[in-house]
């Protein structure tokens, strides 16, 4: 994928903003706090795609509106998913060595260092959100405590934890909250900030869920490996054609909620660049 060649100006916004945040939030740093604060950053800054938010700056531009607005989402949903990641690695859920072809947080910074680094960073993500220029930000913060809690991806986690041999039904369950519910709501928080109406909330929220599912299914082909006996995904599932098959018509589905929205070539390109990485 090349979210650096064709985002660059959209990547260098959300990477100043962030900096800033993390500025902010560590203005007056204690000696004895410096590994934490760097247990932080370590996972925040390293080479994430930053795929969520630049959905929410890419639906700011399809709605003609200015994507600073949509800033403080961009953060949230990243600080969101990189504690998800983070306590995802732990050893107690997928254990995990490497995310990103480094050292997981734990095996940097100990395992108890790895749980509150999560723990800030999930914090933060709602003080950050609930100081949205828009007076719609109390009903961003609302929209995302539910797709990343228990009823979006924690319990998208947890189905997971808990479903030994899950069918079709389950597993499209589990990977609708477990993954789907950030994606989809990185574009409908931010519709909401930039004050969109109803029917263009609905469309773009359509948006987000067929792309959170196009998202699944290009990663579960990117991870096949018929070496190993893999984790449940699509591809072990449905075999490679049915898997491909379903991404082509998510991908599709995505960009047939877009057709009222001319500006929205980004949120296009992003619906291409997913289904390219496989
Ligand atoms: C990976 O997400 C984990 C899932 C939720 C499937 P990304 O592919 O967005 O991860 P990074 O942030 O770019 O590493
Ligand atoms: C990670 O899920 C997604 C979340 C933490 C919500 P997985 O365990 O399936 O993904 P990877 O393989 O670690 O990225
Ligand atoms: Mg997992
Ligand atoms: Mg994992």
């Amino acid at each position: 994928m090349s979210f650096q060649a064709d985002f660059k100006p959209e990547l260098e916004l959300i990477d100043t903003y962030f900096h800033s945040v993390f500025r902010y939030q560590n203005s007056c740093p204690l000696p004895e706090l410096e590994r934490f604060w760097q247990s932080l950053t370590y996972s925040f800054f390293s080479d994430g795609k930053r795929f969520r938010p630049l959905l929410a700056v890419l639906t700011a531009k399809a709605l003609g509106r200015p994507p600073e607005l949509t800033l403080t989402l961009a953060a949230a949903v990243e600080l969101i998913h990189t504690y998800s990641l983070i306590h995802d690695d732990l050893p107690c859920m997928d254990n995990d060595d490497l995310r990103r072809g480094k050292p997981t947080n734990h095996k940097v910074f100990g395992e108890a260092g790895a749980l509150l680094a999560g723990d800030g960073l999930l914090t933060m993500a709602f003080g950050v959100l609930a100081q949205a220029p828009s007076p719609n930000a109390a009903t961003a913060v609302a929209l995302l405590s539910t797709a990343a809690g228990p009823r979006g991806m924690v319990g998208g986690q947890a189905l997971d934890i808990e479903s030994a041999q899950p069918g079709e039904t389950l597993l499209t369950e589990i990977h609708q909250r477990k993954t789907g519910a950030l994606i989809r709501v990185s574009v409908e928080a931010a519709a909401v900030l930039c004050g969109a109406d109803a029917r263009e909330i609905d469309a773009l929220r359509t948006y987000g869920e067929h792309l959170g599912m196009a998202f699944q299914l290009a990663d579960d082909l990117q991870d096949h490996d018929p070496e190993k006996p893999e984790k449940i995904s699509f591809t072990s599932l449905l075999g490679i054609t049915e898997t491909l098959k379903r991404l082509e018509r998510s991908s599709q589905a995505a960009l047939d909620s877009l057709v009222s929205f001319p500006d929205a070539w980004g949120l296009r390109r992003m619906v291409q660049l997913n289904r390219e990485r496989v």
